[in-house]
């Protein structure tokens, strides 16, 4: 009988995925959740043939050049994969993988959840209620602002951002335009979404902003203090993408000179960490990168990771090869 392949997971899974990865693998599972260190990346690299890792993990080229080095595979929980240097796995001979498709739709709720809450300061309500200081009902607390018919403007048009696109359509009859340098520079990017020319045009024009671009070196502060300038005073930028898309340190100076009205955060540039500044700030809604949290998602990228560590130990292509 040949041996079943090792697999070392640096996260505690969903249940079930856990289950099944041990129904098929010689499998190291994380039962303390503890985020592993470079020095322990490195030793799962050396003792296991496959890695499962997540977003917590940083895959660069130093420990990817890890010798002598066992695995062969990387089948990353997730779809983002920034936090993994493709380019070293590469030139390592390290296939990658990510769970695309699964987590769109949550995503896209919980866009719509921070959009909502930030425009009806629900945070600012929350902490009202739960603090003891709500005297009760007055015609002129926490007014927000209304979303049903307002504009929206999407940066980045891929899965997520065409899902955000149909829920704000649809239920909020929003005017939904988009930029994606990626698509052809004008029209429609589809039906009833325009494609704005730039990037400071959509800024430019939306009551909502929501981003939804990948990571990559060309992202990487695409919102800094000279596009946050172009937001209208009433804006609301919301992020479920990845953090250092913002400048973090400009948007704190931006809310602080009322550039904009408000935000609603998921995803941070320091994840953990969060700015002092956001955090002093009232008009913001912070959750912490749950973009995908759901019981049902979170099963069915474990499910994807699965897929793919057996289809590449068969010797088949994986079905989500990102490298
Ligand atoms: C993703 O899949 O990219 C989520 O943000 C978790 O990493």
């Amino acid at each position: 009988m040949t041996p079943r392949a090792r697999v070392i997971v640096t996260r505690r899974l969903p249940e079930p995925v856990e289950r099944q990865l041990a129904a098929e693998f010689d499998v190291r599972l994380n039962a303390t959740d503890v985020p592993s260190s470079p020095a322990s990346l490195a030793e799962a690299l050396r003792e296991a043939d496959g890695v499962v890792c997540t977003i917590t993990d940083t895959l660069d080229a130093a420990v990817l050049a890890t010798a002598p080095r066992r695995a062969r595979i990387l089948a990353n929980f997730g779809v983002g994969h920034g936090h993994i240097d493709l380019g070293a796995a590469r030139a390592a001979g390290v296939v990658v993988t990510n769970t695309p498709g699964v987590l769109t739709d949550d995503t896209a709720d919980l866009t719509m959840t921070l959009l909502l809450a930030t425009a009806r300061r629900a945070g600012e309500g929350e902490r009202m209620v739960r603090s003891g200081t709500w005297s009760g009902w007055r015609p002129t607390q926490l007014l927000g602002t209304r979303v049903t018919g307002k504009s929206l403007g999407i940066v980045g048009y891929g899965r997520i951002g065409r899902a955000v696109a149909a829920r704000a359509r649809l239920g909020f009859r929003m005017t939904v335009m988009t930029f994606d340098p990626m698509l052809p520079p004008a029209g429609e990017a589809s039906p009833g979404v325009r494609q704005c020319a730039s990037l400071e045009e959509l800024l430019a024009a939306s009551d909502f902003v929501s981003l939804h671009c990948p990571a990559t070196p060309d992202t990487r502060h695409l919102i800094g203090a000279p596009q946050l300038a172009r937001l209208r005073p009433h804006a609301i930028l919301v992020n479920t993408a990845r953090g250092d898309v913002i400048d973090e340190a400009a948007l704190v100076d931006a809310l602080g000179r009322q550039q904009l009205a408000a935000v609603g955060l998921d995803v941070y540039e320091h994840e953990p960490a969060v700015s002092p500044g956001l955090l002093a700030t009232d008009r913001v809604v912070l959750l912490p990168h749950v973009g995908s949290a759901t019981i049902e998602t979170r099963t069915a990228m474990g499910m994807c990771v699965l897929a793919n560590l057996r289809a590449f130990f068969a010797g088949h292509a994986p079905p989500d090869r990102v490298a």
